[in-house]
């Protein structure tokens, strides 16, 4: 069977490759899974939607929106859920392995127990190379065979090019995907061209999504009822409640009203624009990502507002009346168009791009650059060398991966490699949003190939070190892994870049 998986911040949604068409698996008649982890006191653990079911019972504790936690974690770093620590990757791992059983047991589906899983997933755009290998290796433990990793707006794209490919013409040929979920935000510009998606430039804000339109909402409805230290419980039962009402919001709503019986307070009333004006600063970060998507479209000049067929709003978020609204006063009442499916059109376009008689192909590009940082003039200075700039094209799937290196003379007797991504470079530094990696150390000197504790030693410069050869293989789903070789003798080392200390 072929899936595609789009786990999400929210939810988790899984469309199936069906004879040209790409429906969504429902679960115990759902078309989402719940991107939930419970724990209790006792130490016993529950996923998705056992982990739903016992939201409000009494010794569990719920997680939510963890996927958040996947682009500052490394392999050893650890969550705390009612009172034991678990490592992330191992949480994730079995949140999937369990996502794989509700797909045999609870869905309509109907995978037979042990067929094979052919899964497309994805990341968001802004993913760092940690977190795509971190994501794919949890679905690949958890008993998927994941055949490709799309990054989530380009994923959008393919549902839209499924469902309004006539829109596309050689003069309009530029659809900008504006993807709203409840962690990340993510806008994407494709050029579409008979059955190819080509990325021509990605923006992303890691951390904006529905859960703070949440937390802005929860603080306007605190501040102006008066309710100041209450315990946790009782926040979390009030933003539950105002995530319920945000959700009931349409375009004509007029009062917000957020019942607090369950602290013995009246029921909270405003206008709505009191609310909107609490996520307008919000709903601003993305109108000005999509503004330096189109300034920004990787070619020499502005992209022309004629050439692009629209704005294509897929994510839960994006259904909040005030995104619409102020998406159209920026952009024009004409571009604006919603996805039918906002929480499914990656899933969905995960599935297309797996159909093969669809014969859909995408030209990617990597959404960040990576670097390193060196050290210059004889060790006194620190210089940062971009190797792989953002939007640089990646190989298509199946095709060789991308090979970078460099080569020259080593200076010292360990090699300490501090590797950084980042969304912009300025003045030849890292900026905007910069994930460091954990410093790579390498013994360029023979003797200390056998020590177990690099980090330990200090750095020397060395007259004898040797010729140095760095290689950089990227493959189609952005990850990027580096090898360290040393001329002539080929001692080599290979590593994934991963957060955490060294
Ligand atoms: N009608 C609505 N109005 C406003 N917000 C909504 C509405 N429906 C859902 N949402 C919000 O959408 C978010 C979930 O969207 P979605 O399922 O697309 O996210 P996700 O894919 O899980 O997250 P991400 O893509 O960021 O990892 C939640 O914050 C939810 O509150
Ligand atoms: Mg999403």
């Amino acid at each position: 069977m072929r899936l595609g998986i789009d786990f999400g911040t929210t939810h988790t949604v899984a469309a199936v490759v069906d004879r040209g068409n790409y429906p969504v698996v429902s679960f115990d008649g759902a078309d989402t899974w719940p991107s939930l982890i419970a724990g209790s006191v006792a130490g016993k653990l529950r996923f998705g939607l056992d982990a739903a079911a016992v939201r409000h019972t009494p010794g569990w504790s719920v997680l939510r929106s963890f996927k958040r936690l996947l682009d500052d974690a490394g392999p050893d770093t650890e969550v705390t859920l009612a009172g034991h620590s678990y490592p992330v990757p191992d949480l994730l791992t079995r949140f999937l392995a369990q996502l794989r059983s509700d797909l045999h047991r609870r869905s309509n589906a109907g995978l037979p127990k042990r067929e094979r899983v052919e899964a497309a997933i994805s990341v968001p755009a802004n993913a760092s190379s940690a977190q795509r290998f971190l994501t794919l290796d949890a679905f690949t433990q958890a008993g998927f065979d994941v055949v490709a990793l799309l990054n989530e707006p380009s994923a959008a794209g393919f549902e839209y090019a499924h469902r309004y490919r006539s829109t596309i013409t050689a003069k309009r040929e530029y659809v900008l995907i504006y993807d709203l979920g409840g962690g990340t935000f993510d806008a994407s510009l494709l050029r579409m061209t008979g059955t190819l998606n080509e990325v021509v430039t990605s923006q992303g804000i890691r951390h904006l999504g529905g859960d703070d339109f949440d937390e802005a909402i929860v603080e306007l409805v605190l501040k102006n009822a008066g309710l100041r230290d209450i315990g946790s419980d009782a926040r979390e039962a009030i933003l539950d409640e105002c995530v319920a009402r945000k959700e009931a919001m349409g375009p004509n709503t007029r009062r917000f009203l957020v019942d607090l019986s369950m602290v013995d307070h009246p029921t909270f009333s405003c206008g709505v624009d009191d609310v909107y004006a609490a996520c307008a600063p919000l709903v601003q970060k993305t109108v000005d990502a999509l503004a330096r998507v189109l300034q920004d479209p990787g070619r020499d000049s502005v992209l022309d507002w004629a050439e692009v067929a629209g704005i294509y709003v897929v994510g839960g978020a994006g259904s909040f009346p005030l995104v619409s609204r102020m998406l159209r006063a920026a952009f024009g009442d004409k571009r604006v168009k919603r996805s039918p499916h906002p929480f499914a059109a990656t899933a969905i376009g995960l599935a297309g791009f797996l159909d093969k008689e669809a014969g859909y192909t995408l030209s990617e590009r990597l959404s960040r650059h990576l670097g390193v940082f060196r050290e210059a003039q004889a060790g006194t200075d620190v210089v940062f060398d971009p190797i792989l700039p953002k939007d640089t094209a990646l190989p298509a799937e199946g095709e060789p991966p991308l090979v970078v290196t460099r080569s020259y003379r080593a200076a010292h007797n360990i090699g300490r490699f501090r590797f950084v991504e980042c969304s912009r470079i300025i003045d030849g530094r890292p900026d905007g949003d910069v994930t460091p990696y954990a410093p790579v150390l390498f013994p360029f000197d023979p003797d200390l190939r056998a020590d177990r504790n690099l980090a330990r030693r200090p750095v020397i410069r060395w007259n004898a070190a040797p010729d140095v050869e760095e290689r950089y293989v990227i493959s189609s789903g952005g990850g990027v892994e580096v090898s360290l070789t040393t001329r002539p003798d080929g001692f080599t080392r290979r590593f994934r870049l991963a957060r955490g200390a060294a």
